[in-house]
């Protein structure tokens, strides 16, 4: 039995936010947000849009390209560090409005590296369950939501977008996952999180007042930590399954600021021309940029049979994994 990526799919918000726009809300510039980070614009939900309607598109884009209906999914892991509610699983809205009754839903919650972290629950479960025939795996996020807009430190660098990989399991597919690492350290927790709305701190008028309600980073420390944790598990990954630097046709980091990608990049070998980026139009969609990355590749015929991809990210927690695939179509 053999899983393997069958389709993808991706939806960005059709409003645009630039550089300048984001002058007249916050005292920064466009120069110094294109040189320390490599963002030029990013993408934000209507008001009315929810998670859960952002992944439906990227959902339906997927099913589709791998010609599967959305009734016959049987599992749907989704990650969000912007969920939907506290609880219920923002992947229980996503399978409401898919109209699927079918499948097992959950959410996984390793912020930024979500996708990487949903990709792998989806294939253990796979394995683990061979009925599970068709699985989607949604990375979906409105940052817009949950970051503070009077913070210049963090308001620039996120936005909102969703992305989707449909999965299907079976002797009629050839095995696309060639392996994944993948680590936290709870160590680090205070680095990045959004402090107050949970039971740890409860929503008061204090908490209001406080922004406490919106993401935190100490961004110096987690740029450190972000290209020291994906240059290290990207190197073990592949040193483990003997696979050279060179032999990586294309390295998809998440999303997050250029300079961490690329220095990443620089210690692991991998030429930058093989970095596919384009943090520069939505910034650091969080869970969504993996996928959204993929699609876009395959979307701009970057992506062929055969290529070897290496998937790396970073997140809130501290969480980190990387994964390579050959890619199957
Ligand atoms: N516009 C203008 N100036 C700014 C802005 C802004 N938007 N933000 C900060 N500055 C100022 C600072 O106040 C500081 O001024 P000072 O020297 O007078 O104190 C100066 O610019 C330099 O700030 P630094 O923090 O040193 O800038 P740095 O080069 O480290 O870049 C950045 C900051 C972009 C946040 C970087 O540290 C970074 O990318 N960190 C990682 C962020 C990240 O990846 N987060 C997501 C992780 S994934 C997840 O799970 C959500």
């Amino acid at each position: 039995m053999g899983i393997s990526i069958i389709g993808t799919g991706s939806y960005v918000p059709e409003k645009i936010m630039t550089n300048f726009d984001l002058e007249k809300i916050v005292n920064t510039n466009d120069e110094w947000i294109r040189t320390r980070t490599g963002i030029t614009e990013r993408r934000i939900a209507a008001p009315e849009q929810q998670v859960s309607d952002l992944g439906l598109e990227a959902c339906r884009k997927a099913l589709a390209m791998g010609d599967t209906r959305a009734e016959d999914v049987d599992l749907i892991v989704l990650s969000s560090t912007s969920p939907e509610y506290t609880f219920p699983s923002t992947a229980c809205a996503l399978q409401r409005k898919l109209g699927n009754t079918r499948g097992v839903c959950f959410d996984v919650q390793a912020a930024c590296s979500g996708f990487i972290f949903s990709l792998e629950t989806a294939r253990s479960f796979m394995i683990a369950n061979p009925a599970l025939k068709r699985v989607l795996v949604v990375g979906s996020e409105k940052m817009s939501a949950v970051v503070d807009w009077t913070d210049r430190d963090t308001c620039v660098l996120f936005g909102d977008a969703a992305s989707a990989a449909l999965l299907a399991s079976g002797d009629e597919f050839e095995d696309c996952f060639v392996g994944c690492k993948m680590g936290t350290d709870g160590a680090y927790l205070d680095r990045l999180l959004i402090p107050a709305g949970g039971s740890g701190m409860p929503a008061t008028f204090d908490t209001v007042e406080q922004h406490l309600h919106f993401l935190k980073m100490d961004g110096q420390a987690i740029f450190r930590l972000a290209v020291c944790k994906m240059y290290e598990c990207s190197k073990e990954l592949m040193s483990e399954k003997g696979i050279a630097a060179d032999a990586i046709d294309w390295m998809v980091p998440h999303q997050a600021n250029i300079r961490i990608m690329n220095a990443a990049a620089d210690r692991l070998g991998v030429p930058r021309e093989k970095v596919f980026a384009n943090v520069n139009l939505y910034g650091n969609t969080c869970a969504a940029t993996i996928g959204l990355a993929l699609d876009e590749m395959l979307q701009q015929n970057l992506l062929k049979k055969g290529q070897m991809i290496l998937l790396t990210a970073v997140g809130g927690g501290l969480t980190w994994g990387s994964t390579l695939i050959r890619w199957p179509f």
